[in-house]
């Protein structure tokens, strides 16, 4: 079943269209990878998704509801959570209270969600009067994915979640987002380590120029010989 459906979705900063006619969906549980070069409208792509960016064409459509034009604490509401790129934490605050920043709208106890939570990533129960600014960049990152899951999300929107990361640092974190998914949330992330990203993928999307260019599963990404080529860095 399809959870999430971008479909045709131009949008842009300025008059200028940075995506063009662009889709994407997520299916029931799936990880989907967007990869593509830099400038390619990757994050463009997820902020149209979560609100912060209004398409100006194409839908956005969250299960069988209709979510175009949504402002983010509204989407974040139906059930999306987002991981931006750049500061996605913050730093003044202790892990515990970047995880209680994260229920702001929850208006029931949150936790035993927060315990859930602490078990995905039992470092940062250990660490959780440590202030967020002092963490590593790979803890940090765990920081930023606990706050977003704190809502209990359907999907979860990640951007560049490995990127500055040191490769033992990118392997854990893709690990988390693994288990992340086996607790039943399906996610969709942006990411340069293409290759990393299409393994781990059940469907994976090219974008270029703001354009789809391809998609299939993530595996058949990895064979194609042209996407090697120009994507992965041959
Ligand atoms: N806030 C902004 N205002 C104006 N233009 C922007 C803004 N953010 C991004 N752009 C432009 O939109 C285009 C797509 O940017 P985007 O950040 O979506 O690319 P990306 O695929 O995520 O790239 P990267 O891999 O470098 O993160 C680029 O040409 C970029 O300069
Ligand atoms: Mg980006």
């Amino acid at each position: 079943m399809t959870i999430l459906k971008a479909e045709g979705i131009s949008a842009g900063y300025t008059e200028l269209d940075i995506l063009q006619n662009v889709s994407m969906e997520v299916k029931t549980n799936q990880i989907v990878s967007i990869i593509g070069p830099n400038g390619a409208g990757k994050s463009t792509l997820l902020k149209s998704i979560f609100g912060i960016l209004k398409p100006r064409k194409g839908h956005i459509v969250l299960r069988d509801e209709d979510i175009t034009g949504l402002k983010p604490n509204k989407v974040a509401r139906k059930g999306i959570s987002y991981v931006p790129q750049v500061s996605n934490v913050f730093p003044s605050l202790t892990i515990q209270e970047n995880l209680e920043m994260g229920a702001f709208i929850r208006t029931d106890d949150y936790g035993g969600r927060m315990e859930e939570i602490y078990n995905l990533f039992p470092t940062l129960r250990e660490k959780r009067k440590q202030k967020a600014g002092q963490l590593s960049g790979g803890q940090r990152q765990m920081v930023a994915m606990g706050r977003a899951l704190m809502l209990d999300p359907i999907v979860l929107l990640l951007d560049e979640p490995s990127a500055g990361l040191a490769p033992l640092l990118v392997a854990t974190i893709f690990e988390k987002i693994l288990d992340i998914n086996k607790t039943g949330v399906s996610i969709a992330i942006v990411e340069q380590n293409a290759k990393e990203a299409l393994k781990m993928a059940d469907h994976g999307y090219v974008l270029a120029m703001g354009r789809n260019v391809l998609d299939d599963e993530g595996k058949s990404l990895l064979d194609n010989e042209e996407v090697a080529k120009l994507y992965l860095g041959g």
